[in-house]
């Protein structure tokens, strides 16, 4: 039988996942794919940690260029993590020829037109389905099924550990802290959770999708990006007594040849199929001009989701080798000499609904202050609600506005704060109707 080589580069949960399945469910892929895939090396820092798998005799190293150097390796699965050794060694395996499979979010955020131009020159697959959303097959949906299609926008929940955070917040009621220690707890947050918490994490996932969904480069820098650290319970209260959940969401959409791109916590009214996402599993909706809405769901983290995730890309890579060809598909879909700078729109220009939390006085003439400067600023409340609750100096004041620019929206609350009936820092969620 033929034997395709692999080496993987970083033996944690997912690199454990992908060695777990690859034993256990040897004979189903060599069924599959008509060949063997042997793992003759994987490397990490630390070989003698027993991680319930067993290892061939020789395979583990502590040297990743052991991997990356040995000429009878055919695949690296890079899942080490980082920018700096990560990007090394899969410009290392690129340069020798090898195809690279990796879940590195971050580096492909950030350093991706290069790694993609590097693998075209040589003429080698650089996958990285398990980059975003897990085990959900978002890169083959939009790069293969969706091929046809121009797509008009994604959204989606893209990282596990904030919409971990916000259902545990919502459903019974725990801190902010005792959510993230839980989330931690099971391993799906960041070493360093601030890359969740603060949306950096769904950034990298965004910026990869609306890459390969628009044939454009990647440009992580131009996204807007807010995170989930200054949601309150209160807020969340009072979005599901008006009929919302509060979610992380990544956006992007495309019109007029530019593009949106934006990840911030948006209140979606439950008839939209991503508010019943909870926990720490990930979803995305498509919509394309001839598919209509499509969406995906599954576990956007974890080992054995995101080990099947690399598994998939390991195979279609296997069976081009086998077929004698190089890649079929090209990285991005878009032929190379396609991929351009899509100019990405400012936020400023964002028109969307708003939901807006005021902390004032409670006394005359507060509101109709706070009603003249949204009027100037063409912001129309479509309802208004306070409670007879005393918070940070005064009580707090619930709006709903219809359609507005996020500019003037931001100019008007920047006025209304320097009132001297305001209290506390105002809150802006931004509400994604269907008709934003
Ligand atoms: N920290 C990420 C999450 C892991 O919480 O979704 C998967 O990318």
């Amino acid at each position: 039988m033929k034997v395709i080589n692999i080496g993987l580069l970083g033996v944690g949960t997912v690199g454990t996942g992908i060695a777990k399945i690859m034993i256990d469910n040897e004979a189903l892929i060599v069924s599959r794919l008509g060949a063997k895939l042997n793992l003759k090396k994987a490397a990490d820092l630390d070989v003698a940690r027993d991680r319930g798998v067993s290892f061939g005799k020789g395979v583990l190293t502590t040297n990743p260029l052991d991997v990356v150097n040995d000429p009878e390796i055919d695949i690296v699965l890079e899942m080490i993590g980082g920018v700096t050794i990560a990007k090394d060694l899969i410009l290392q395996a690129i340069a020798n020829g090898k195809h690279v499979v990796t879940a590195n979010k971050a580096l492909i955020a950030s350093h991706g037109n290069m790694i993609f131009n590097a693998a075209a020159d040589k003429g080698v697959a650089i996958a990285f389905e398990p980059s975003v959303g897990g085990c959900m097959p978002i890169i083959k949906t939009l790069r293969e099924s969706l091929v046809g299609n121009h797509i008009l926008s994604i959204a989606g929940i893209l990282n596990g550990t904030c919409n971990y955070i916000l259902t545990k917040i919502t459903s019974e009621g725990v801190s902010f802290d005792v959510a993230l220690a839980g989330a931690q707890a099971e391993g799906f947050a960041e070493a360093d959770p601030a890359l969740d918490i603060e949306g950096f994490d769904t950034a990298h996932k965004l910026a990869i999708l609306s890459s390969i969904a628009y044939g454009m480069e990647i440009s992580f820098k131009d996204i807007y990006i807010e995170g989930i650290s200054h949601i309150t319970p209160m807020d969340i209260e009072f979005a599901g007594q008006y009929g919302y959940k509060i979610k992380l969401l990544a956006i992007t959409k495309y019109a007029d040849d530019t593009v949106e791109a934006r990840v911030h916590p948006a209140m979606i009214p439950f008839s939209n199929p991503l508010s019943s996402v909870n926990g720490s599993l990930n979803a995305v909706t498509i919509t394309g001009d001839a598919v209509g809405d499509m969406m995906l769901y599954g576990y956007g983290a974890g080992m054995l989701p995101t080990a099947s995730a690399a598994v998939s890309d390991m195979v279609d890579i296997a069976r081009s080798i086998l077929a004698g060809s190089s890649p079929v598909i090209p990285i991005r879909s878009f032929q190379t000499d396609r991929i351009r700078k899509i100019p990405v729109r400012p936020m400023d220009e964002l028109i969307s609904h708003y939901y807006i939390r005021l902390t004032a006085l409670d006394r005359p003439g507060v509101l109709s202050k706070i009603a003249g400067i949204l009027g100037d600023h063409d912001i129309s409340i479509k309802s208004v609600h306070q409670i007879d609750q005393k918070l940070k100096g005064g009580v707090p004041i619930f709006m709903l506005t219809h359609q507005a620019k996020e500019a003037e929206v931001q100019k008007a609350l920047t006025k209304i704060s320097s009132l001297d009936v305001i209290t506390d820092k105002p809150m802006l969620i931004r509400i994604e109707e269907k008709n934003n």
